[in-house]
């Protein structure tokens, strides 16, 4: 927490705006629009998967349709394509951002095209752990096929593409709030949208779908994802410090990057490109057995019993059984990084000399 909460909580409190709706939502939604440049409209919602899931609802996608997704990712930008009915393709990523590969992209919707006669009815782009994917590459795919794109930067707020802010790519993009992102709502998200009528459908979906009817008339179907004006009142105060947590990822990274540069056989996730601009929500290290004499699981067991607390890599979604019917167009690179890789502590409770001592502790790992 920041430390201007509180003020935003208490407000609510005395104001009694107990409820999804209230101005605290409203004033985080136009601190995030702000932050946006004002170029898109944001609506808070309960969640970042609410957040994708609104986006497929507004796309129309449906029973029949097929989404690709990226495998290398968290299950959340996955599952709202399962709750429409729809299929998952799995596309593997490229070797340098560890997102989706734009190659592999255009191989996996001609393939469609063959198999189904139809093309996917969307995209969805994840930019893994604050790391903007290649989106020149994909973005250049989606438009050539006419395939809309979601992006889903639940992890990348405030990371930058070309210079341009991750989530404002695609024709929905969005943010995840959850206790451990770059700010916090205590669990929550929002959708970002291209016009103020996009941002006026997602409400109404996310508000369980009211018509405008003096009593409750339904003709679709709706939601509740609204944002409470709690949780934005904590999304207020921590849009106070945005800028400070971002620097703190990015000077983290800075270090871990200078720290392990000289140990052979760990390499530390970067910038590939001049173009990326990581938030580096998570500081993550690649592990080759066969030059440290270790693995992931040898330094993460060591760091755990020093009390530091580290992560394995996402484990590619067309490997997890419940998605084992889904088509996939893989490559290797998703195995292999689940197979070396390992996050490390990155937030803002993380000190430098916290840092110092991790780094320290994969030190005495290495064997060789
Ligand atoms: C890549 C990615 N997508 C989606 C989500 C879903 O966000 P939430 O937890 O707010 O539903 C998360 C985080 O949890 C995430 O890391």
């Amino acid at each position: 927490m920041g430390g201007g909460e509180m003020k935003y909580i208490r407000e609510a409190f005395e104001s009694n705006w107990i409820a999804p709706l209230g101005p605290n939502v409203e004033a985080f939604e136009k601190e995030l629009e702000k932050f946006l440049d004002n170029e898109k409209y944001v609506t808070a919602v309960s969640s970042g998967t609410a957040a994708i899931h609104l986006a497929l609802v507004l796309l129309g996608i449906g029973g029949g349709d097929e989404v690709i997704c990226p495998s290398f990712t968290f299950v959340a930008s996955a599952n709202p394509v399962v709750y429409q009915g729809a299929t998952l393709v799995f596309v593997d990523s490229e070797p340098e951002s560890w997102n989706m590969s734009p190659v592999l992209l255009e191989q996996a919707v001609n393939d469609r095209m063959r198999i189904t006669g139809h093309l996917p009815k969307a995209i969805i782009v994840v930019h893994l752990y604050g790391m903007p994917a290649m989106m020149d590459g994909i973005m250049e795919v989606a438009g050539r096929y006419g395939i809309p794109v979601v992006e889903d930067s639940a992890e990348a707020l405030g990371a930058e593409y070309d210079g341009k802010l991750c989530g404002t790519f695609g024709n929905y993009g969005i943010f995840s709030f959850n206790g451990n992102k770059m700010i916090t709502t205590g669990g929550g998200g929002a959708l970002i949208s291209p016009t103020e009528k996009d941002k006026r459908r997602a409400l109404f979906y996310a508000t369980q779908a009211k018509e405008p009817f003096p009593y409750y008339q339904h003709e679709h179907v709706g939601y509740n994802y609204r944002m409470s004006n709690v949780s934005a009142g904590i999304g207020c105060g921590q849009m106070e410090v945005v800028h400070e947590h971002i620097r703190h990822h990015r000077r983290l990274a800075a270090l871990y990057q200078e720290l392990l540069a000289d140990v052979k056989g760990i390499s530390v996730h970067g910038n590939p490109t001049p173009k990326h601009d990581s938030n580096y929500w998570l500081n993550a290290i690649l592990i080759d057995p066969e030059i440290t004499g270790t693995d992931c699981v040898e330094i993460h067991r060591h760091l755990e019993s020093e009390g530091i607390e580290s992560r394995p890599l996402w484990k590619p979604l067309h490997l997890q059984p419940v998605f084992k019917d889904m088509p996939c167009y893989v490559n290797g690179i998703s195995e292999n990084l689940f197979a070396k890789g390992l996050c490390l502590p990155s937030g803002p409770w993380v000190s430098e000399p916290d840092l110092v001592r991790i780094v320290n502790e994969i030190r005495k790992c290495i064997r060789k």
